[in-house]
């Protein structure tokens, strides 16, 4: 019993800090420093954040990824015979993984250019598109915490 609530805990602590991260990014951070602070500092202010954050991230995702693993080994025998919500999950997984090694190996460093080279047009734009693609991450996050906790399998 104890081998599955292991993993079990430590799955779902990794999908509260990844999903809860983005959440607080979004909705609280986000209009919160754009009543705060000025353009260029802004945009210093979410340099400073974003690498701090995706640290955490690659800790979530690799806990993710090796618990669900040993779930699917303790519980269901494999992956041919795991339910399709179990299925779903990797699906989103993998996608959500995508969209971060976007944000992070290609949108993160220039935002750090931009605001390097004190290029605030430039910096503008990055971040928007970051802002997009974190809010296209935090709906798929949600969408597949729904889908597990309800284990839909359709
Ligand atoms: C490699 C990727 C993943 C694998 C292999 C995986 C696998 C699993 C397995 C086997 C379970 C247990 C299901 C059961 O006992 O019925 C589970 C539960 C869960 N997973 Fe994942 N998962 C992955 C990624 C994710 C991601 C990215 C999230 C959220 C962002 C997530 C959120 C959850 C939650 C919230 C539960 C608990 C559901 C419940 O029992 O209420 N998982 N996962």
């Amino acid at each position: 019993m104890l081998a599955f609530t292991l993993p079990y805990t430590l799955h779902v602590l990794a999908a509260l800090i990844w999903v809860g991260g983005m959440f607080f990014a979004w909705l609280i951070l986000r209009p919160a420093l754009a009543a705060a602070l000025d353009g260029p500092s802004r945009l210093r202010a979410w340099a400073e954040v974003f690498p701090r954050f995706f640290g955490w991230v690659w800790v979530s995702i690799a806990t993710l990824a090796i618990s669900g693993v040993a779930m699917i080994h303790l519980r269901f025998n494999g992956f041919e015979t795991a339910p399709r919500y179990v299925q779903w999950m990797m699906g989103g997984a993998i996608v959500m993984v995508a969209v971060f090694l976007r944000v992070h190996a290609l949108l993160l460093p220039q935002l750090r250019a931009a605001v390097h080279s004190e290029a605030w047009t430039e910096g503008a734009q990055v971040l928007a598109r970051i802002r997009r693609m974190v809010g296209l991450n935090l709906l798929l996050g949600l969408l597949v915490v729904a889908l597990a906790s309800a284990r839909w399998s359709f």
